[in-house]
């Protein structure tokens, strides 16, 4: 399989640099913060637990505690697996050799290089000419012979969030061939105007399974959980059946941890959306400031990244390179992405950003 280039990359600087300025991840909340939001009958759960092998479906608490953030999901459509595991599973059950499926791009490379390593054919549907995806665009893509529609809103790296009209106009053209639909939703809930927020696909269009978990929402990336929910209880069974393969269940101290935190959704979420509503303005004030390096710069609606477009005389990644070793700021171009040599990705959800911004300014031509 092919390397997964934004996961290298991260491999070889995430611990070692001074500035994270392309996570899409929120700074990790700590043990104690978690805790100090359980109820005593969380606390003694936690208390009490013991490190057995747990139920491979996810624990029957944990699974109501995420059904709960759902309008049209039980417990029992519910399935409790790392992400990772999840793409895969779901890709290896589902597609064949010659089948076609359709994908965002720029996108999480696990999204498509599944597919692509089974042997689909894959079209790629790719931001306008305006920089924004078009719905509509998928009208020429999707068709009868598509397998998978996969999507993920709010989207990593973009920040694009479909609004509630053409998250309509895409459900319309699933509905019209009853395309499966991927709907990898691990930034959900992250939605920068609250009124802009969006239900789950999942609730939205029967033949979807949607994705979401700790990492980005919660700030709670080393929990190493997610789910999948979906109605089609066959599709989840066979998943199951699939996992005893794999991790065979979820780790028991990291799933009461998530009972907690969704539980007490709030607490964590509305602390990472206001650090990413401040980033992102500190962030426009330095855009604005170095329009000239800066080409292209427009607010995401949604998640805790955006895709800039710089004004160099280099591909994106010789100027990341040069940028970590002379500053220390590591960022992501968009070679990761395999898309193109001009973005790189900025993430909002650092507290010490302002300090990494100050720091790439230093060595920004004035
Ligand atoms: C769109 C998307 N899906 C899935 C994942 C995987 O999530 P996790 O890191 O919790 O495995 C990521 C992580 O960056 C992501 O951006």
């Amino acid at each position: 399989m092919d390397p997964f280039k934004l996961e290298r990359y991260f491999a070889r600087y995430e611990f070692n640099v001074r500035y994270l300025l392309s996570s899409s991840d929120c700074d990790g909340f700590s043990l104690d913060y978690v805790l100090s939001k359980a109820t005593n009958n969380e606390l003694k759960l936690w208390n009490n637990l013991t490190l057995g092998y747990k139920d491979s479906t996810g624990d029957p608490l944990l699974r109501e505690a995420i059904a709960k953030h759902y309008n049209s999901i039980k417990a029992d459509e519910v399935f409790v697996l790392t992400p990772g595991e999840a793409n895969y599973i779901l890709m290896k059950l589902s597609l064949l050799s010659g089948d076609e499926i359709v994908c965002m791009k720029p996108a999480y490379q696990s999204l498509y290089q599944i597919a692509k390593d089974i042997g689909c054919y894959i079209k790629f549907w790719e931001p306008d000419i305006n920089g924004s995806f078009n719905p509509d665009d998928l009208r020429s893509l999707v068709s009868q012979k598509t397998r998978m529609l996969i999507v993920n809103f709010p989207h990593n790296p973009t920040g694009y969030y479909p609004t509630k009209q053409e998250l309509d106009t895409i459900i319309s053209i699933a509905s019209k061939y009853n395309t499966l639909l991927y709907s990898d939703e691990m930034y959900h809930k992250l939605v920068h105007d609250p009124a802009k927020l969006n239900d789950s696909l999942v609730d939205l269009y029967e033949n979807t399974i949607s994705l979401w978990g700790t990492a980005k929402s919660f700030g709670l990336a080393g929990l190493r959980i997610g789910w999948v929910v979906s109605h089609n209880q066959s599709l989840l069974q066979k998943m199951k059946l699939f996992r005893d393969y794999l991790s065979i269940c979820n780790s028991a101290p990291a799933e009461i941890l998530t009972m907690i935190a969704l539980n007490n959704s709030e607490e964590f979420i509305e602390v990472n959306l206001n650090k990413i509503r401040s980033n992102k303005a500190i962030f426009a004030e330095f855009a604005g400031r170095h329009s000239n390096f800066i080409k292209d710069y427009s607010e995401p609606p949604a998640g805790s990244t955006a895709f800039v477009k710089l004004n160099l005389s280099e591909p994106s990644l010789d100027y990341a390179e040069r940028l970590v070793q002379e500053t220390g700021i590591m960022t992501v171009p968009s070679e990761m992405f395999e898309y193109g040599q001009s973005h790189i990705r900025v993430g909002f959800g650092r507290a010490n950003m302002p300090e990494a911004l100050q720091a790439w300014e230093a060595v920004l031509p004035k």
